[in-house]
């Protein structure tokens, strides 16, 4: 069987997706006229060569104005069935999947608009492809931790519809720390708690997010790699990093994927697991990601199976329901 077909029929969960990182540039367009909303493109074309990013943050300039063509509760349904049709063509049996309610209430659209279209969406690729998500709510690190609290006591309506919050947006210079009283708000209210660290900003970042937000995950975590205490505590705890390989060569943390440390810190025990972060502008899904590490850093079949195993332990479900694909991944590693 070849390495594509390999990685696809694998059960996999994926950990690490913005939606909003999911608006393929024809989507935009489509959504852009359904709206009226003015783009600053002339084409798809012209969109795909806008994405061309020196960092984290000229990447979120691009990808906060392209989130402006979400508007109604069809256009937020319509992004998060895009994604699990297609996370489900890649042999994702499990999505937890970031949204940024900040980057919508901003701009006037209530709660409910998108809480209603991406839960909608959610039940019918159930009931169609049986691939089972959840949401995980993430606050803005550029924007005040007032604003965060705030945007809590938004969401506690909605809170059924949640599994967890989450931290991202620009890293450096926006410590975890800031954030813990929407955090502490959020667990107590039975939420799972993630955060991005170590993306961009120092090892210091997933030290903080365990201490202060009680982060179960982290997200990235590449630059863990020079402090030897962070990795000691990473193996320790195996608490998990959700890595994102294709992000992390188009935002130059890596100049190449033969770069990536993600081989390195599985070999040293630290519980790693393959995700997509924004697919429609970083050149690939879930597939793309595992691909993309395989060729680039000589990763076995066992490499491939043990980083699918990661990705199921690493999700938020009950024992019962992972003991269920881990058997289907026992079953497709053996054949
Ligand atoms: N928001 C969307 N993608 C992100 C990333 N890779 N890092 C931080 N915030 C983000
Ligand atoms: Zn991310």
């Amino acid at each position: 069987m070849d390495l594509t077909s390999f990685i696809r029929q694998l059960p996999k969960a994926e950990l690490h997706v913005h939606i909003e990182g999911t608006l393929e540039p024809e989507m935009m367009f489509e959504l852009a006229l359904r709206n009226d909303i003015d783009l600053p493109f002339d084409s798809v074309d012209e969109i795909r060569r806008a994405y061309d990013f020196t960092n984290l943050q000229s990447f979120l300039d691009i990808y906060y104005q392209g989130a402006a063509v979400l508007v109604t509760e069809q256009d937020f349904y319509d992004l998060m069935l895009a994604y699990l049709e297609r996370a489900h063509a890649d042999g994702v049996v499990r999505a937890e999947i970031f949204f940024d309610p900040q980057t919508h209430t901003a701009r006037g659209i209530d709660f409910s608009v998108f809480m209603d279209g991406f839960s909608r969406a959610i039940d019918d690729a159930a009931a169609r492809w049986g691939i089972s998500a959840g949401l995980i709510m993430c606050f803005l690190r550029h924007l005040p931790p007032e604003d965060a609290v705030a945007t809590w006591y938004q969401a506690e309506p909605f809170i059924d519809q949640l599994l967890g919050v989450g931290l991202d947006s620009s890293e450096v210079g926006n410590p975890p720390e800031w954030f813990a009283e929407a955090f502490r708000l959020a667990r107590e209210a039975g939420l799972h708690a993630v955060a991005h660290a170590a993306e961009e900003g120092p090892p210091v970042y997933i030290t903080n997010a365990v201490d202060a937000l009680k982060a179960e995950r982290i997200d990235h975590g590449v630059r863990s790699e020079g402090d030897a205490g962070v990795i000691a505590m990473l193996v320790r705890t195996q608490i998990p990093l959700t890595m994102c390989p294709l992000s992390n060569v188009k935002l130059r943390v890596f100049d190449e994927i033969g770069d990536h440390n993600l081989k390195q810190l599985l070999d040293l025990g630290v519980m790693v697991t393959i995700n997509s972060d924004d697919p429609a502008y970083f050149g690939g899904y879930v597939v793309a990601n595992y691909l993309a590490a395989a060729e680039g850093l000589d990763l076995s079949r066992e490499d491939l199976i043990h980083l699918a195993r990661n990705s199921i332990e690493a999700a938020f479900m009950s024992d019962a329901n992972k003991a269920v694909l881990f058997d289907e991944l026992d079953a497709v590693a053996a054949e």
